[in-house]
């Protein structure tokens, strides 16, 4: 939520500003805008509602003076609405000082009514300007010393945050700090910048350093300063961008979440890449910490949304191979109740972010309760892995779209690695060979679900658009996919989807089921089991007696659905585990050319924000 960039170089500011806010964009975008220190020393703000095209339009219809510090913004609105006013940057010491955020600060109000005792007006209704506001009274009582005043502020501040922010009296100079929300910076040449992720500066540096929890970072083009929140210097982390900004540009295709759904291949091959020897699973990451694995009695996945069902189908996995049980808890709902969970226990959180508030909690609780961490996480340098014992990444790519899609595919096939790991550090796990070949074998399998059913879906989704609900339906790993098949539609088409377990139906939502009700049911190959297969087909029986126009998703060659299907979507023979990673193309497909007949923004849906850094 909300993305952040800062600069201080040589060059013109506001373009490296704005190109870094086009690809945070997907952060947040009901607002953005930009402040700049320009050439005569003066600062000068733009902000406006709406998305980053609006704040370009205005640039473009009156000119803001450039220069050669300045600061970015692009929100998704927690405090106050979605307003010219309630955008980023806030202004403060008579619009001398600017001031952007990411986060909530909890102790806004009583810092508010503190400071409005003491006579100041606030221009808006969010918790940022109580910030500024506070960063203009320590900067003045201070005689002007930017950093100190800096951190006497962010000591009062209670929340989450990132902050940056500058002031006219020193030109050349960003300070920045973050706590529970994000903050990288990038090195260049004779300039330095910060951002929320790496994107925002990618395509100028691949250098960068990973600030640490409640630290603060000061840059000027020749300088770097990290220290705690008390003044302290820390030593901050360098790492190398694994991609460059060619991976986060749309590259001819008609829009990120359409380029992500067609790497997914690519981004399945890369999350596999050098974690098979011989025909074993062997992550290098997770050398010397077996004892992760074998000193433990329980495993708990935790994460959000689109994650916790890749999750889900972790759980089949890890419980299968390493045999230990598994249990899948959505992360903001783990740590508000009192969990048993111990030293035994290994809590492994997914994110693709890395970022996403709700499970760095529910991890930083696990590591308080003494529970091993693990994470599975698509982002260098972000918080989450650097809150846990260990990390398995996930090599996906940026992914840009906010729908997840290529980072569901990468995440499911690091918990088949990681179940496939364990299982043989634990001696479940005697022969991995067959397993080891079907995961070789997955990128070419899902390219030729690409391939054979992208115009098929396409156009079923092109005759659905009037569809005012759909619902999907699965058993075992099949159902986390009707899960996420539902979320897919709902998030990027808005229509109404719900994906049950398939036995479930007949205890209640089959009420649902009238004459023309579209269902999308994942039928399990007949090879695993006959008899899930059989409770499935009888499952589609039942509910197209009551009318419903079905929709199959089902391997090559199952006679056994076809007169039963409206319509049959083929994917490739795989093992059981296997599956879903090519049961959810077609789902993923489906959303995307429904909304897309509906005329929607499938990259920025409305409401939503990629990285959900409040809790
Ligand atoms: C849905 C989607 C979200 C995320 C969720 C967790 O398409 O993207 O449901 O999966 O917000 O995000 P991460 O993986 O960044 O923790």
């Amino acid at each position: 939520m909300c993305g952040i960039v800062g600069y201080v170089g040589p060059r013109p500011s506001q373009g490296i500003l704005l190109a870094g806010l086009a690809r945070l964009e997907y952060r947040g975008y009901d607002s953005a805008g930009v402040a700049v220190i320009d050439e005569t020393g003066s600062l000068g703000m733009r902000k406006k509602a709406g998305k980053l095209s609006a704040l370009r339009d205005s640039l473009a219809d009156a000119a803001l003076p450039d220069g050669n510090t300045g600061i970015g913004h692009t929100r998704w609105a927690t405090h106050g609405g979605p307003t010219d006013g309630n955008a980023h940057p806030h202004l403060a010491d008579d619009d001398r000082l600017a001031l952007i955020h990411n986060g909530i600060i909890e102790n806004f109000a009583p810092l508010r009514d503190e400071l409005a005792a003491a006579g100041v007006a606030f221009r808006s209704e969010t918790d940022t300007e109580v910030a500024a506001a506070l960063l203009e009274r320590e900067y003045r009582s201070n005689g002007g010393d930017l950093q100190l005043a800096f951190r006497s502020v962010v000591n009062r501040l209670e929340g989450a945050f990132t902050l940056l922010a500058m002031h006219e009296d020193h030109p050349g100079l960003v300070v920045g700090a973050r706590r529970n929300s994000p903050l990288v910076i990038g090195l260049g040449e004779g300039e330095n910048f910060l951002g929320s992720d790496v994107a925002a500066f990618v395509e100028h540096t691949r250098k960068a350093l990973a600030i640490g929890q409640d630290q603060i970072v000061s840059i000027t083009p020749d300088a770097v300063t990290v220290t705690d929140f008390f003044g302290t210097p820390v030593q901050a982390e360098p790492f190398d961008v694994s991609w460059d900004a060619a991976a986060a540009e749309k590259g001819g295709w008609s829009s990120f979440m359409a380029k992500e759904v067609a790497e997914q291949p690519e981004a399945v091959a890369n999350t596999i890449r050098g974690r098979i020897q011989g025909d074993q699973v062997v992550i290098p990451e997770l050398d010397g910490l077996d004892d992760l694995f074998t000193g433990i009695n329980r495993v708990i996945i935790t994460a959000c949304g689109t994650a916790s069902y890749a999750a889900l189908v972790g759980k089949y996995a890890i419980e299968q191979w390493a045999r230990v049980p598994v249990d899948v808890e959505l992360a903001h709902e783990f740590r508000y109740r009192d969990p048993v969970i111990g030293a035994d226990t290994l809590v492994v959180s997914i994110s693709q972010s890395g970022e996403t508030m709700d499970t760095l909690m529910a991890v930083k609780y696990a590591r308080e309760r003494g529970a091993r961490t693990l994470s599975v996480c698509n982002t260098q340098g972000a918080t989450i892995p650097r809150e846990s014992d260990a990390v398995v990444y996930t090599h996906a790519g940026p992914e840009v779209a906010v729908a997840s899609t290529k980072a569901f595919s990468a995440q499911i096939t690091a918990l088949l690695l990681l179940g496939l790991h364990m299982g043989r550090v634990r001696g479940s796990v005697a022969d991995a060979s067959v397993d080891v070949a079907e995961l070789a074998a997955l990128p070419e399998k899902i390219a030729k679900v690409l391939e054979t059913e992208n115009d098929h879906v396409s156009q079923l989704a092109g005759w659905m658009a009037d569809t005012r609900s759909v619902l999907f339906l699965g058993r075992h790993v099949g159902y986390p996919i009707a899960l996420e098949g539902a979320l897919k539609l709902k998030e990027i088409s808005y229509i109404h989807a719900e994906g049950f377990a398939a036995g479930e139906l007949k205890h209640g939502p089959i009420a649902l089921i009238e004459p023309g009700q579209p269902v999308f049911v994942l039928v399990p190959s007949p090879r695993h089991s006959a008899l899930v297969h059989s409770k499935v087909v009888s499952n589609i029986q039942e509910i197209r007696a009551r009318g419903a126009r079905v929709i199959v998703v089902a391997e090559e060659g199952d006679a056994a659905v076809l007169p039963f299907a409206d319509e049959v979507i083929h994917i490739p023979l795989a093992g059981p585990m296997f599956e879903p990673l090519l049961a959810v193309v077609p789902l993923q497909i489906f959303a995307m050319a429904l909304a897309t007949a509906k005329g929607l923004d499938v990259d920025q849906p409305r409401n939503l924000a990629k990285s959900v850094t409040v809790e």
